[in-house]
């Protein structure tokens, strides 16, 4: 039978909720990933360091037994954040990062920045201490295209805060344009991205050709093909600046499957196996090695995993839903078939 082993690979841009939700998703992602960034984007949002230590505890709890699995928590940047918050941020080493959501871009962002340049000496904060700023780069400009937000951004803000910043290492969260491709190539190495399953598989004819299909409808949303073709190059191109973060955003199918769905693509279950998809069919699997589990933890500057993972070639069938009664949740390709399978 034909394998693939790899070092234990971490996610470095995760969401897992709270509750319920936590308890169905958590067990996925530890038994996939070593490690994980996670989005502090909860009802409310995870400000401080103090928050982000209790939700850190929650986490462990939902860790199935047996299974070692570190989350890395992150803060959420708003225009009230303290500068004595980033400094207790920058002493622990539980917290890895702060995420700047543009207010109202997405899932839980009313708390985030409406405007960008009024928080540049939290910005100057963050370089000085050398923490990473995850991006969620999109414009909000309600005007603008929901197609063009992403290169809006990059444009209009990304630059600007790139430009000012040269010492901020930045990551740009789950590309999705060639523009953002070529942004992040051409900048220096602090300044890096991720790149979800979905992007790199998928192009808008699976969120909106012969039927509306809500479980591919994620922001920034997906993109024309020449876009997801940019995507698959950077990820299979060996290049460290890119690296995997599935952005695995659970909500139950009652709220995607509606007249307003939410936006998040529910893929921690299968993650390795549609990246390993993705690799192969670029003939590059081996390039996902690095991508999975080397160049995240360089950029973070946390060592590389021990131990190993096996993906077996053997077709099999997503799950419909996971989760019991009023919180289920549908998987990304649920029911279809995949042919890398995790052992
Ligand atoms: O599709 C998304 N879902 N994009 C985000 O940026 C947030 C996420 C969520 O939290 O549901
Ligand atoms: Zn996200």
């Amino acid at each position: 039978m034909k394998t693939l082993t790899i070092t234990r690979p971490d996610d470095w841009h995760i969401h897992v909720r709270n509750g319920a939700v936590l308890k169905t998703v958590l067990p996925h992602t530890a038994r996939q990933f070593a490690r994980a960034i996670i989005m502090p984007n909860l009802k409310p949002p995870v400000t401080t360091v103090e928050q982000a230590l209790t939700y850190r505890k929650e986490i462990l709890q939902a860790v199935p037994a047996g299974i070692d699995f570190i989350p890395l928590m992150t803060l959420y940047l708003t225009a009230t954040t303290k500068i004595s918050e980033i400094k207790k941020a920058a002493e622990s080493d539980q917290i890895y990062a702060f995420k700047l959501y543009p207010a109202g871009a997405t899932t839980n962002s009313d708390s985030g920045i409406a405007n960008i340049s009024a928080i540049y000496p939290l910005l100057a904060e963050l370089e000085k201490f050398d923490i990473p700023l995850l991006i969620h780069g999109e414009t909000t400009d309600i005007d603008c295209d929901i197609f063009d937000r992403e290169r809006v951004f990059i444009d209009t803000i990304l630059t600007d805060i790139a430009r000012n910043f040269p010492n901020l290492r930045i990551v740009l969260e789950h590309v999705t344009t060639n523009e953002a491709v070529q942004f992040v190539y051409a900048s220096g190495d602090n300044i890096a991205a991720t790149i979800t399953p979905q992007h790199l598989l998928y192009n808008r004819n699976a969120l909106l050709s012969g039927g509306i299909r809500p479980h591919y409808y994620c922001l920034p949303i997906i993109k024309r093909e020449k876009h997801r073709l940019a995507l698959v190059q950077a990820a299979t191109s060996g290049n460290p600046k890119f690296f995997l973060g599935t952005d695995s955003a659970p909500h139950i199918t009652s709220l995607k499957e509606t007249s307003c769905g939410c936006a998040g693509c529910y893929s921690a279950y299968t993650a390795l196996e549609l990246y390993a998809e993705v690799f192969e069919q670029a003939g590059s699997l081996n390039k996902l090695e690095g991508f999975a589990s080397f160049y995240g933890a360089d950029f973070y500057r946390l060592p590389r995993n021990s131990g190993t993972v096996t993906l077996e070639k053997i077709t099999w069938r997503i799950p419909l839903t996971f989760g019991k009664n009023d919180n289920t949740i549908t998987p990304i390709k649920a029911g279809e078939e995949l042919s890398w399978k995790m052992q």
